[in-house]
């Protein structure tokens, strides 16, 4: 297992077309990070030229410490899994996890192979599996195949290009949960790349955000949530997303068009002397004031608005409040859409509730909003002026605690069940336990 460190990574294709335009990122040992972004941001691009299969145009690649930029493939000892997973349909389940194995003709004995195999099949469940074809498994199964492939060759970091798009939500559930606990109990480093929010969110310990080819923020995904950079990560980190809204500044107060607030001292120096902001407001921190308590209602602001649409989903209520946006920021915002995929939504508020709100269709609602939440961001730059580096890094450092932490616990976790099975046991690896391939 290796660290990987890019360092202002370039790829310009073929046509010219800048796919990547200057990327560093430094993945620690073991880590597990995401790559995030639009379609078209250069995801795949960066996970094909970490693993050799593209090119670097310009910049250093390092794995465990040395440069590969210009090492072939299999030199590079990394395993990657695709979404559409490459199985070879001729062969059962047990030959296509050995066949990297094979493919280093007489490096393994049959009996290591066999060891080798069976060892991964354990760890993924498939060990009644392995005589069958590939046609015959479920999409989580074969997906476990495409992972039991990477796992024998010992890889010294797994990549993944969006392995679960092809699941149904319920299997891309499971195989989310499967492919964390693998991933703790090997302490194999992992980049993953994914354009799905949970993935995002629940998968990795670091996120990296990339924009047109450029990265945004690298972060953990709290810090990403809490802490954006821009409004460009503010608004791709979350589900529904974050609003946002014109904000102009009147003397100590900030006009939002569905409310009027007072500005605190900090928000005024940090907006300066900005006379129009974009304000940005997460649904789920919106509530319905009738349902709060008073001390409540009064430690933030609530405004009247008219409702236009609600859904009802049983853990909670959205409501559409449509509002009429500012000029000057309309584009802006409309661009910022548009690159976000969005569903052309920015002229109104969605906000969801709790789902015992009586809140409804055509109805009146008083909401409520607590100030310190809101997020204000340049109109021109995007810049997020709400953001506070010293509790962004808080953040991290406190997610770093958590990952060591469960580290450990998956580890000795492993050891235990060793320990109890005895040589008979799920001969499952123990963390860190595959040795690096050597030569
Ligand atoms: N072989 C190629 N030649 C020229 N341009 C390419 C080539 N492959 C990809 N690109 C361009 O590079 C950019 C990044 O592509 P990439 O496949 O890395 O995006 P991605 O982030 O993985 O997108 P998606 O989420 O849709 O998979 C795109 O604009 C794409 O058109
Ligand atoms: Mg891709």
């Amino acid at each position: 297992m290796a660290s990987i460190v890019l360092r202002d990574i370039v790829k310009k294709y073929g046509d010219g077309f800048p796919a990547v335009k200057g990327v560093s990122l430094d993945i620690a040992d073991g880590e597990f990070v995401i790559l995030v972004g639009p379609s078209g941001c250069g995801k795949s691009t960066l996970l094909r030229m970490i693993v050799g299969l593209e090119d670097i145009t310009d910049g250093d690649l390092e794995i465990g410490g040395t440069r590969v930029n210009d090492k072939a493939p299999r030199d590079r000892h990394l395993a990657m899994v695709f979404q559409n997973y490459a199985l070879y349909p001729h062969l059962t389940v047990f030959e296509n996890i050995a066949f990297p194995l094979r493919l280093q003709k007489g490096a393994f004995p049959e009996s290591e192979i066999r060891r080798k195999v069976e060892l991964a099949a354990d760890t993924l469940e498939l060990r009644e599996h392995l005589e069958r074809k590939p046609a015959n498994l479920s999409g989580g199964q074969r997906q476990r195949v495409a992972m039991g492939r990477a796992i024998v060759r010992e890889a010294e970091a797994f990549l993944f290009d969006e392995p679960l798009s092809n699941l149904d939500a319920k299997l891309r559930g499971q195989m989310r949960t499967e492919i964390a606990r693998m991933q703790r109990r090997l302490g194999t480093t992992t980049v993953y790349v994914t354009h799905d929010q949970t993935e995002a969110m629940t998968l990795g310990d670091r996120v990296a955000v990339l924009r047109k080819g450029e990265l945004q923020q690298v972060a953990s995904p709290r810090a990403l949530y809490e802490q954006p950079v821009n409004l460009f990560v503010a608004g791709f980190i979350g589900s529904p997303p974050m609003n946002f809204v014109p904000g102009q500044v009147e003397g100590d107060r900030l006009r939002l068009p569905f409310a009027d607030l007072p500005l605190d001292e900090d928000l005024r120096t940090r907006i300066g002397d900005r006379a129009l902001v974009i304000v940005g407001l997460r649904p789920e921190h919106f509530e319905d004031a009738s349902l709060l308590e008073q001390d409540k209602v009064a430690s933030g602001f609530s405004f009247d608005c008219e409702v236009d649409a609600t859904e009802w989903l049983g853990s909670e209520l959205y409501a559409y409040i449509p509002f009429d946006t500012h000029p000057d920021v309309a584009a802006k915002l409309e661009d910022l859409d548009r690159e976000l995929d969005g569903e052309g939504m920015r002229t109104q508020v969605i906000v969801a509730l709790s789902s015992e709100s009586r809140v409804r269709d055509g109805s009146a609602a008083r909401l409520w909003y607590d100030p310190a939440r809101l997020l204000v961001f340049d109109p021109e730059t995007g810049v997020n002026l709400t953001r506070d580096d010293d509790v962004a890094a808080q953040i991290d450092a406190e997610n770093e605690e958590d990952r060591k932490a469960s580290l450990e616990r998956a580890q000795a976790r492993e050891a235990r069940e060793e320990d109890d099975g005895g040589a008979a046991a799920t001969g499952r690896h123990r963390g860190g336990a595959p040795q690096p391939a050597t030569g």
